[in-house]
């Protein structure tokens, strides 16, 4: 929240206790901006359920809130309306400079979180052994978004890999490498094929699945060749993942990667200690646990099964491991997980259970759920021949079309920075694609939207970025020093905007919060839906005074920062043309 919302908010407040006495004074003044300038800038409900609370006419309450408001440096006018909305006008140089302050500001007015927390965001996790593919995208995206928002936001962040990394598949591949005699330098260049065909004849071949059985024995054992099959495994999965990582631009690197097997050694202390705190319950030879709230249609209690009748262990055993991990050895105040809904019940489960069993007192568990992504025919997006399509392939080929975009845009452009820009706007567009929907549904990959120029997509949002840069070209101005003289602001398109401008702590703060990055989408799409306003309705370098011209240089400079700052803070960079 920068200096002017903080301001109207306690003058709100100061009012209220004015009006209703000193105990009202911490009252919320549910301000929000207007949204129509009819009603002015801004809109605070506050009288509505406050009147009722204290038995008095809403209307009346406002009415007073208003007389007693201190309106000195920043209000313009107040009025009344309707059943007892405020509705505040800003005074155009309390505008103007708060637009000043946030532009001389290289946090763009967003201050750091009172109070820094230690969160743990658990994401990617992909499986060993098996190719990136399209689905994984989400959560890397999603994930690395919610992080780079913490981070700006000044919290501690603690990314996690959950790499799929151990069971009881590893037996089969890990014999079928044996057979093959696969030298210690393997390519797993078609990671899903070795799945596939170590799958095959574990089917097939009793004889193999009988030593695929005992590999797994000595895997758990640590049987040193056994291990040293698994390790080629693991390096040649992690070595392709990262080069993904790489391509995408996310801040996962294989430091962050704590995988399943890391957990191994504490799956069977996990389990003793949910039979200790009377948890632990047999079913059918298994053992399992009742978390409290999840009971099926019947009404009968559902049971997450946390160790197998012969003994092994289990996805959920791990989570409980790797919860109770993040919340007494590193010591989270926030445990966030990006997966695909699919998994909603198995985490709300494990996060039942590590509060019953007290694991981390206190601590925030939340799990970042999201849909599916779709083929234009609306089913799970695959191949035609019903494979899962690759991810580097859809990095390609919006790489690819997005070069044919920039092409027919600004045929000017050296093949150099063509080739950068539709690198920069090929994978901005795929993950602001992901970024932009609703989370929770689920979305068409669609190449066409992605990467069209118009409606909220990454071209249209970095197109608006470029078009200030250009002005800055034009007319000698360097972007990056730049420092206005003040802003001011009077035209209806120049007030819309800085307004706009000065939301951007609440658009960030709101993603921290939710962990939805669509909001600051959204928001974004809004501001440079404003900033093509502003450039066609207040000529810039054509302003009619030079303290016109700097002015709104000014608003055009942090309409650009804004971009390029809420962009980056989705993990998408910026071109300076295209
Ligand atoms: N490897 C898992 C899967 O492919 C995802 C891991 C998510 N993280 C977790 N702590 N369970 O479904």
């Amino acid at each position: 929240m920068n200096d002017l919302h903080a301001t109207i908010r306690t003058r709100l407040q100061s009012a209220v206790a004015v009006v209703l006495g000193d105990g009202y004074a911490d009252t919320d003044p549910m301000l929000r901006p207007s949204a129509n300038p009819k009603f002015g800038d801004y809109q605070a409900n506050l009288a509505m359920a406050l009147g009722k609370a204290v038995g008095r006419p809403p209307r009346e309450l406002a009415e007073a809130v208003v007389g007693a408001l201190d309106g000195s440096g920043w209000l313009g006018s107040a009025a009344v309306a309707g059943p007892g909305f405020i509705n505040l006008t800003l005074a155009d140089d309390a505008l103007g400079s708060a637009a000043a302050d946030a532009l001389a500001d290289a946090r763009l007015g967003v201050a750091a979180a009172t109070a820094a927390e230690h969160v743990v965001v658990d994401y990617c996790g992909t499986n060993v052994a098996k190719e990136m593919l399209v689905w994984h995208l989400r959560s890397t995206i999603i994930g690395d978004a919610v992080v780079r928002v913490l981070e700006f936001l000044g919290h501690r962040v603690t990314r996690q890999n959950h790499l799929g990394d151990w069971g009881t598949q590893f037996g089969m591949l890990i014999e079928y490498l044996s057979d093959l005699d696969a030298g210690p330098d393997l390519e797993i260049g078609d990671l899903n094929g070795l799945y596939k065909r170590a799958k095959q004849r574990f089917d097939e071949d009793e004889d193999f699945a009988l030593r695929s059985r005992r590999r797994v024995v000595a895997l758990q054992a640590g049987d040193p060749a056994t291990r040293a099959r698994w390790t080629q495994l693991v390096e040649a999965s992690v070595e392709h993942f990262n080069e993904i990582c790489g391509r995408l631009g996310v801040k996962l690197t294989p430091a962050d990667i704590r995988g399943e097997s890391a957990y191994n050694d504490r799956l069977g202390p996990t389990v003793d200690a949910l039979a200790e705190a009377g948890l632990l319950q047999e079913s059918e030879g298994a053992g399992v646990v009742y978390p409290e709230g999840f009971v099926d249609q019947d009404g009968e209690p559902m049971a997450m099964i946390v160790r197998k009748s012969d003994g092994g262990y289990l996805y959920a055993t791990t989570d409980l491991a790797a919860a109770r991990f993040r919340a007494e050895e590193l010591g989270a105040d926030r445990m966030v997980y990006v997966t695909d809904a699919r998994q909603s019940q198995h985490f709300g489960m494990v996060f039942a259970t590590v509060r019953a069993m007290g694991w981390g007192a206190g601590v925030r568990m939340e799990h970042v759920a999201f849909g599916t992504v779709l083929g234009p025919d609306r089913r799970p997006y695959k191949t035609r021949s019903g494979e899962s399509i690759r991810l580097a392939d859809v990095l390609d080929e919006a790489i690819e079309r997005a070069g044919r975009v920039i092409a027919e845009k600004n045929p000017g452009l050296d093949a150099a920075e063509k080739a950068a820009v539709a690198e920069a706007v090929g994978i901005g567009s795929v993950k602001y694609a992901d970024l932009s929907n609703d989370r929770i549904k689920d979305y068409v990959f669609d190449y066409e939207r992605m990467l069209s120029l118009e409606g909220n997509t990454a071209p249209y949002l970095l197109y608006s970025y470029t078009r200030v840069r250009s002005i800055f070209r034009k007319g000698g101005v360097d972007f990056a020093s730049f420092a206005s003289d003040g802003v001011s602001v009077g035209e209806s398109a120049e007030r819309g905007l800085a307004l706009l401008l000065l939301g951007f702590p609440e658009a960030v703060g709101s993603v921290a919060e939710t962990l939805e990055p669509h909001r600051l989408c959204n928001y974004l799409y809004e501001v440079a839906t404003r900033t093509h306003r502003f450039i066609e309705q207040c000529p810039v370098l054509k302003a009619p005074d030079d303290a016109t011209r700097d002015a709104r240089l000014g608003l055009c400079a942090l309409a650009a920062r804004t971009l390029e700052r809420g962009l980056g803070l989705l993990g998408i960079g910026v071109v300076p043309r295209m």
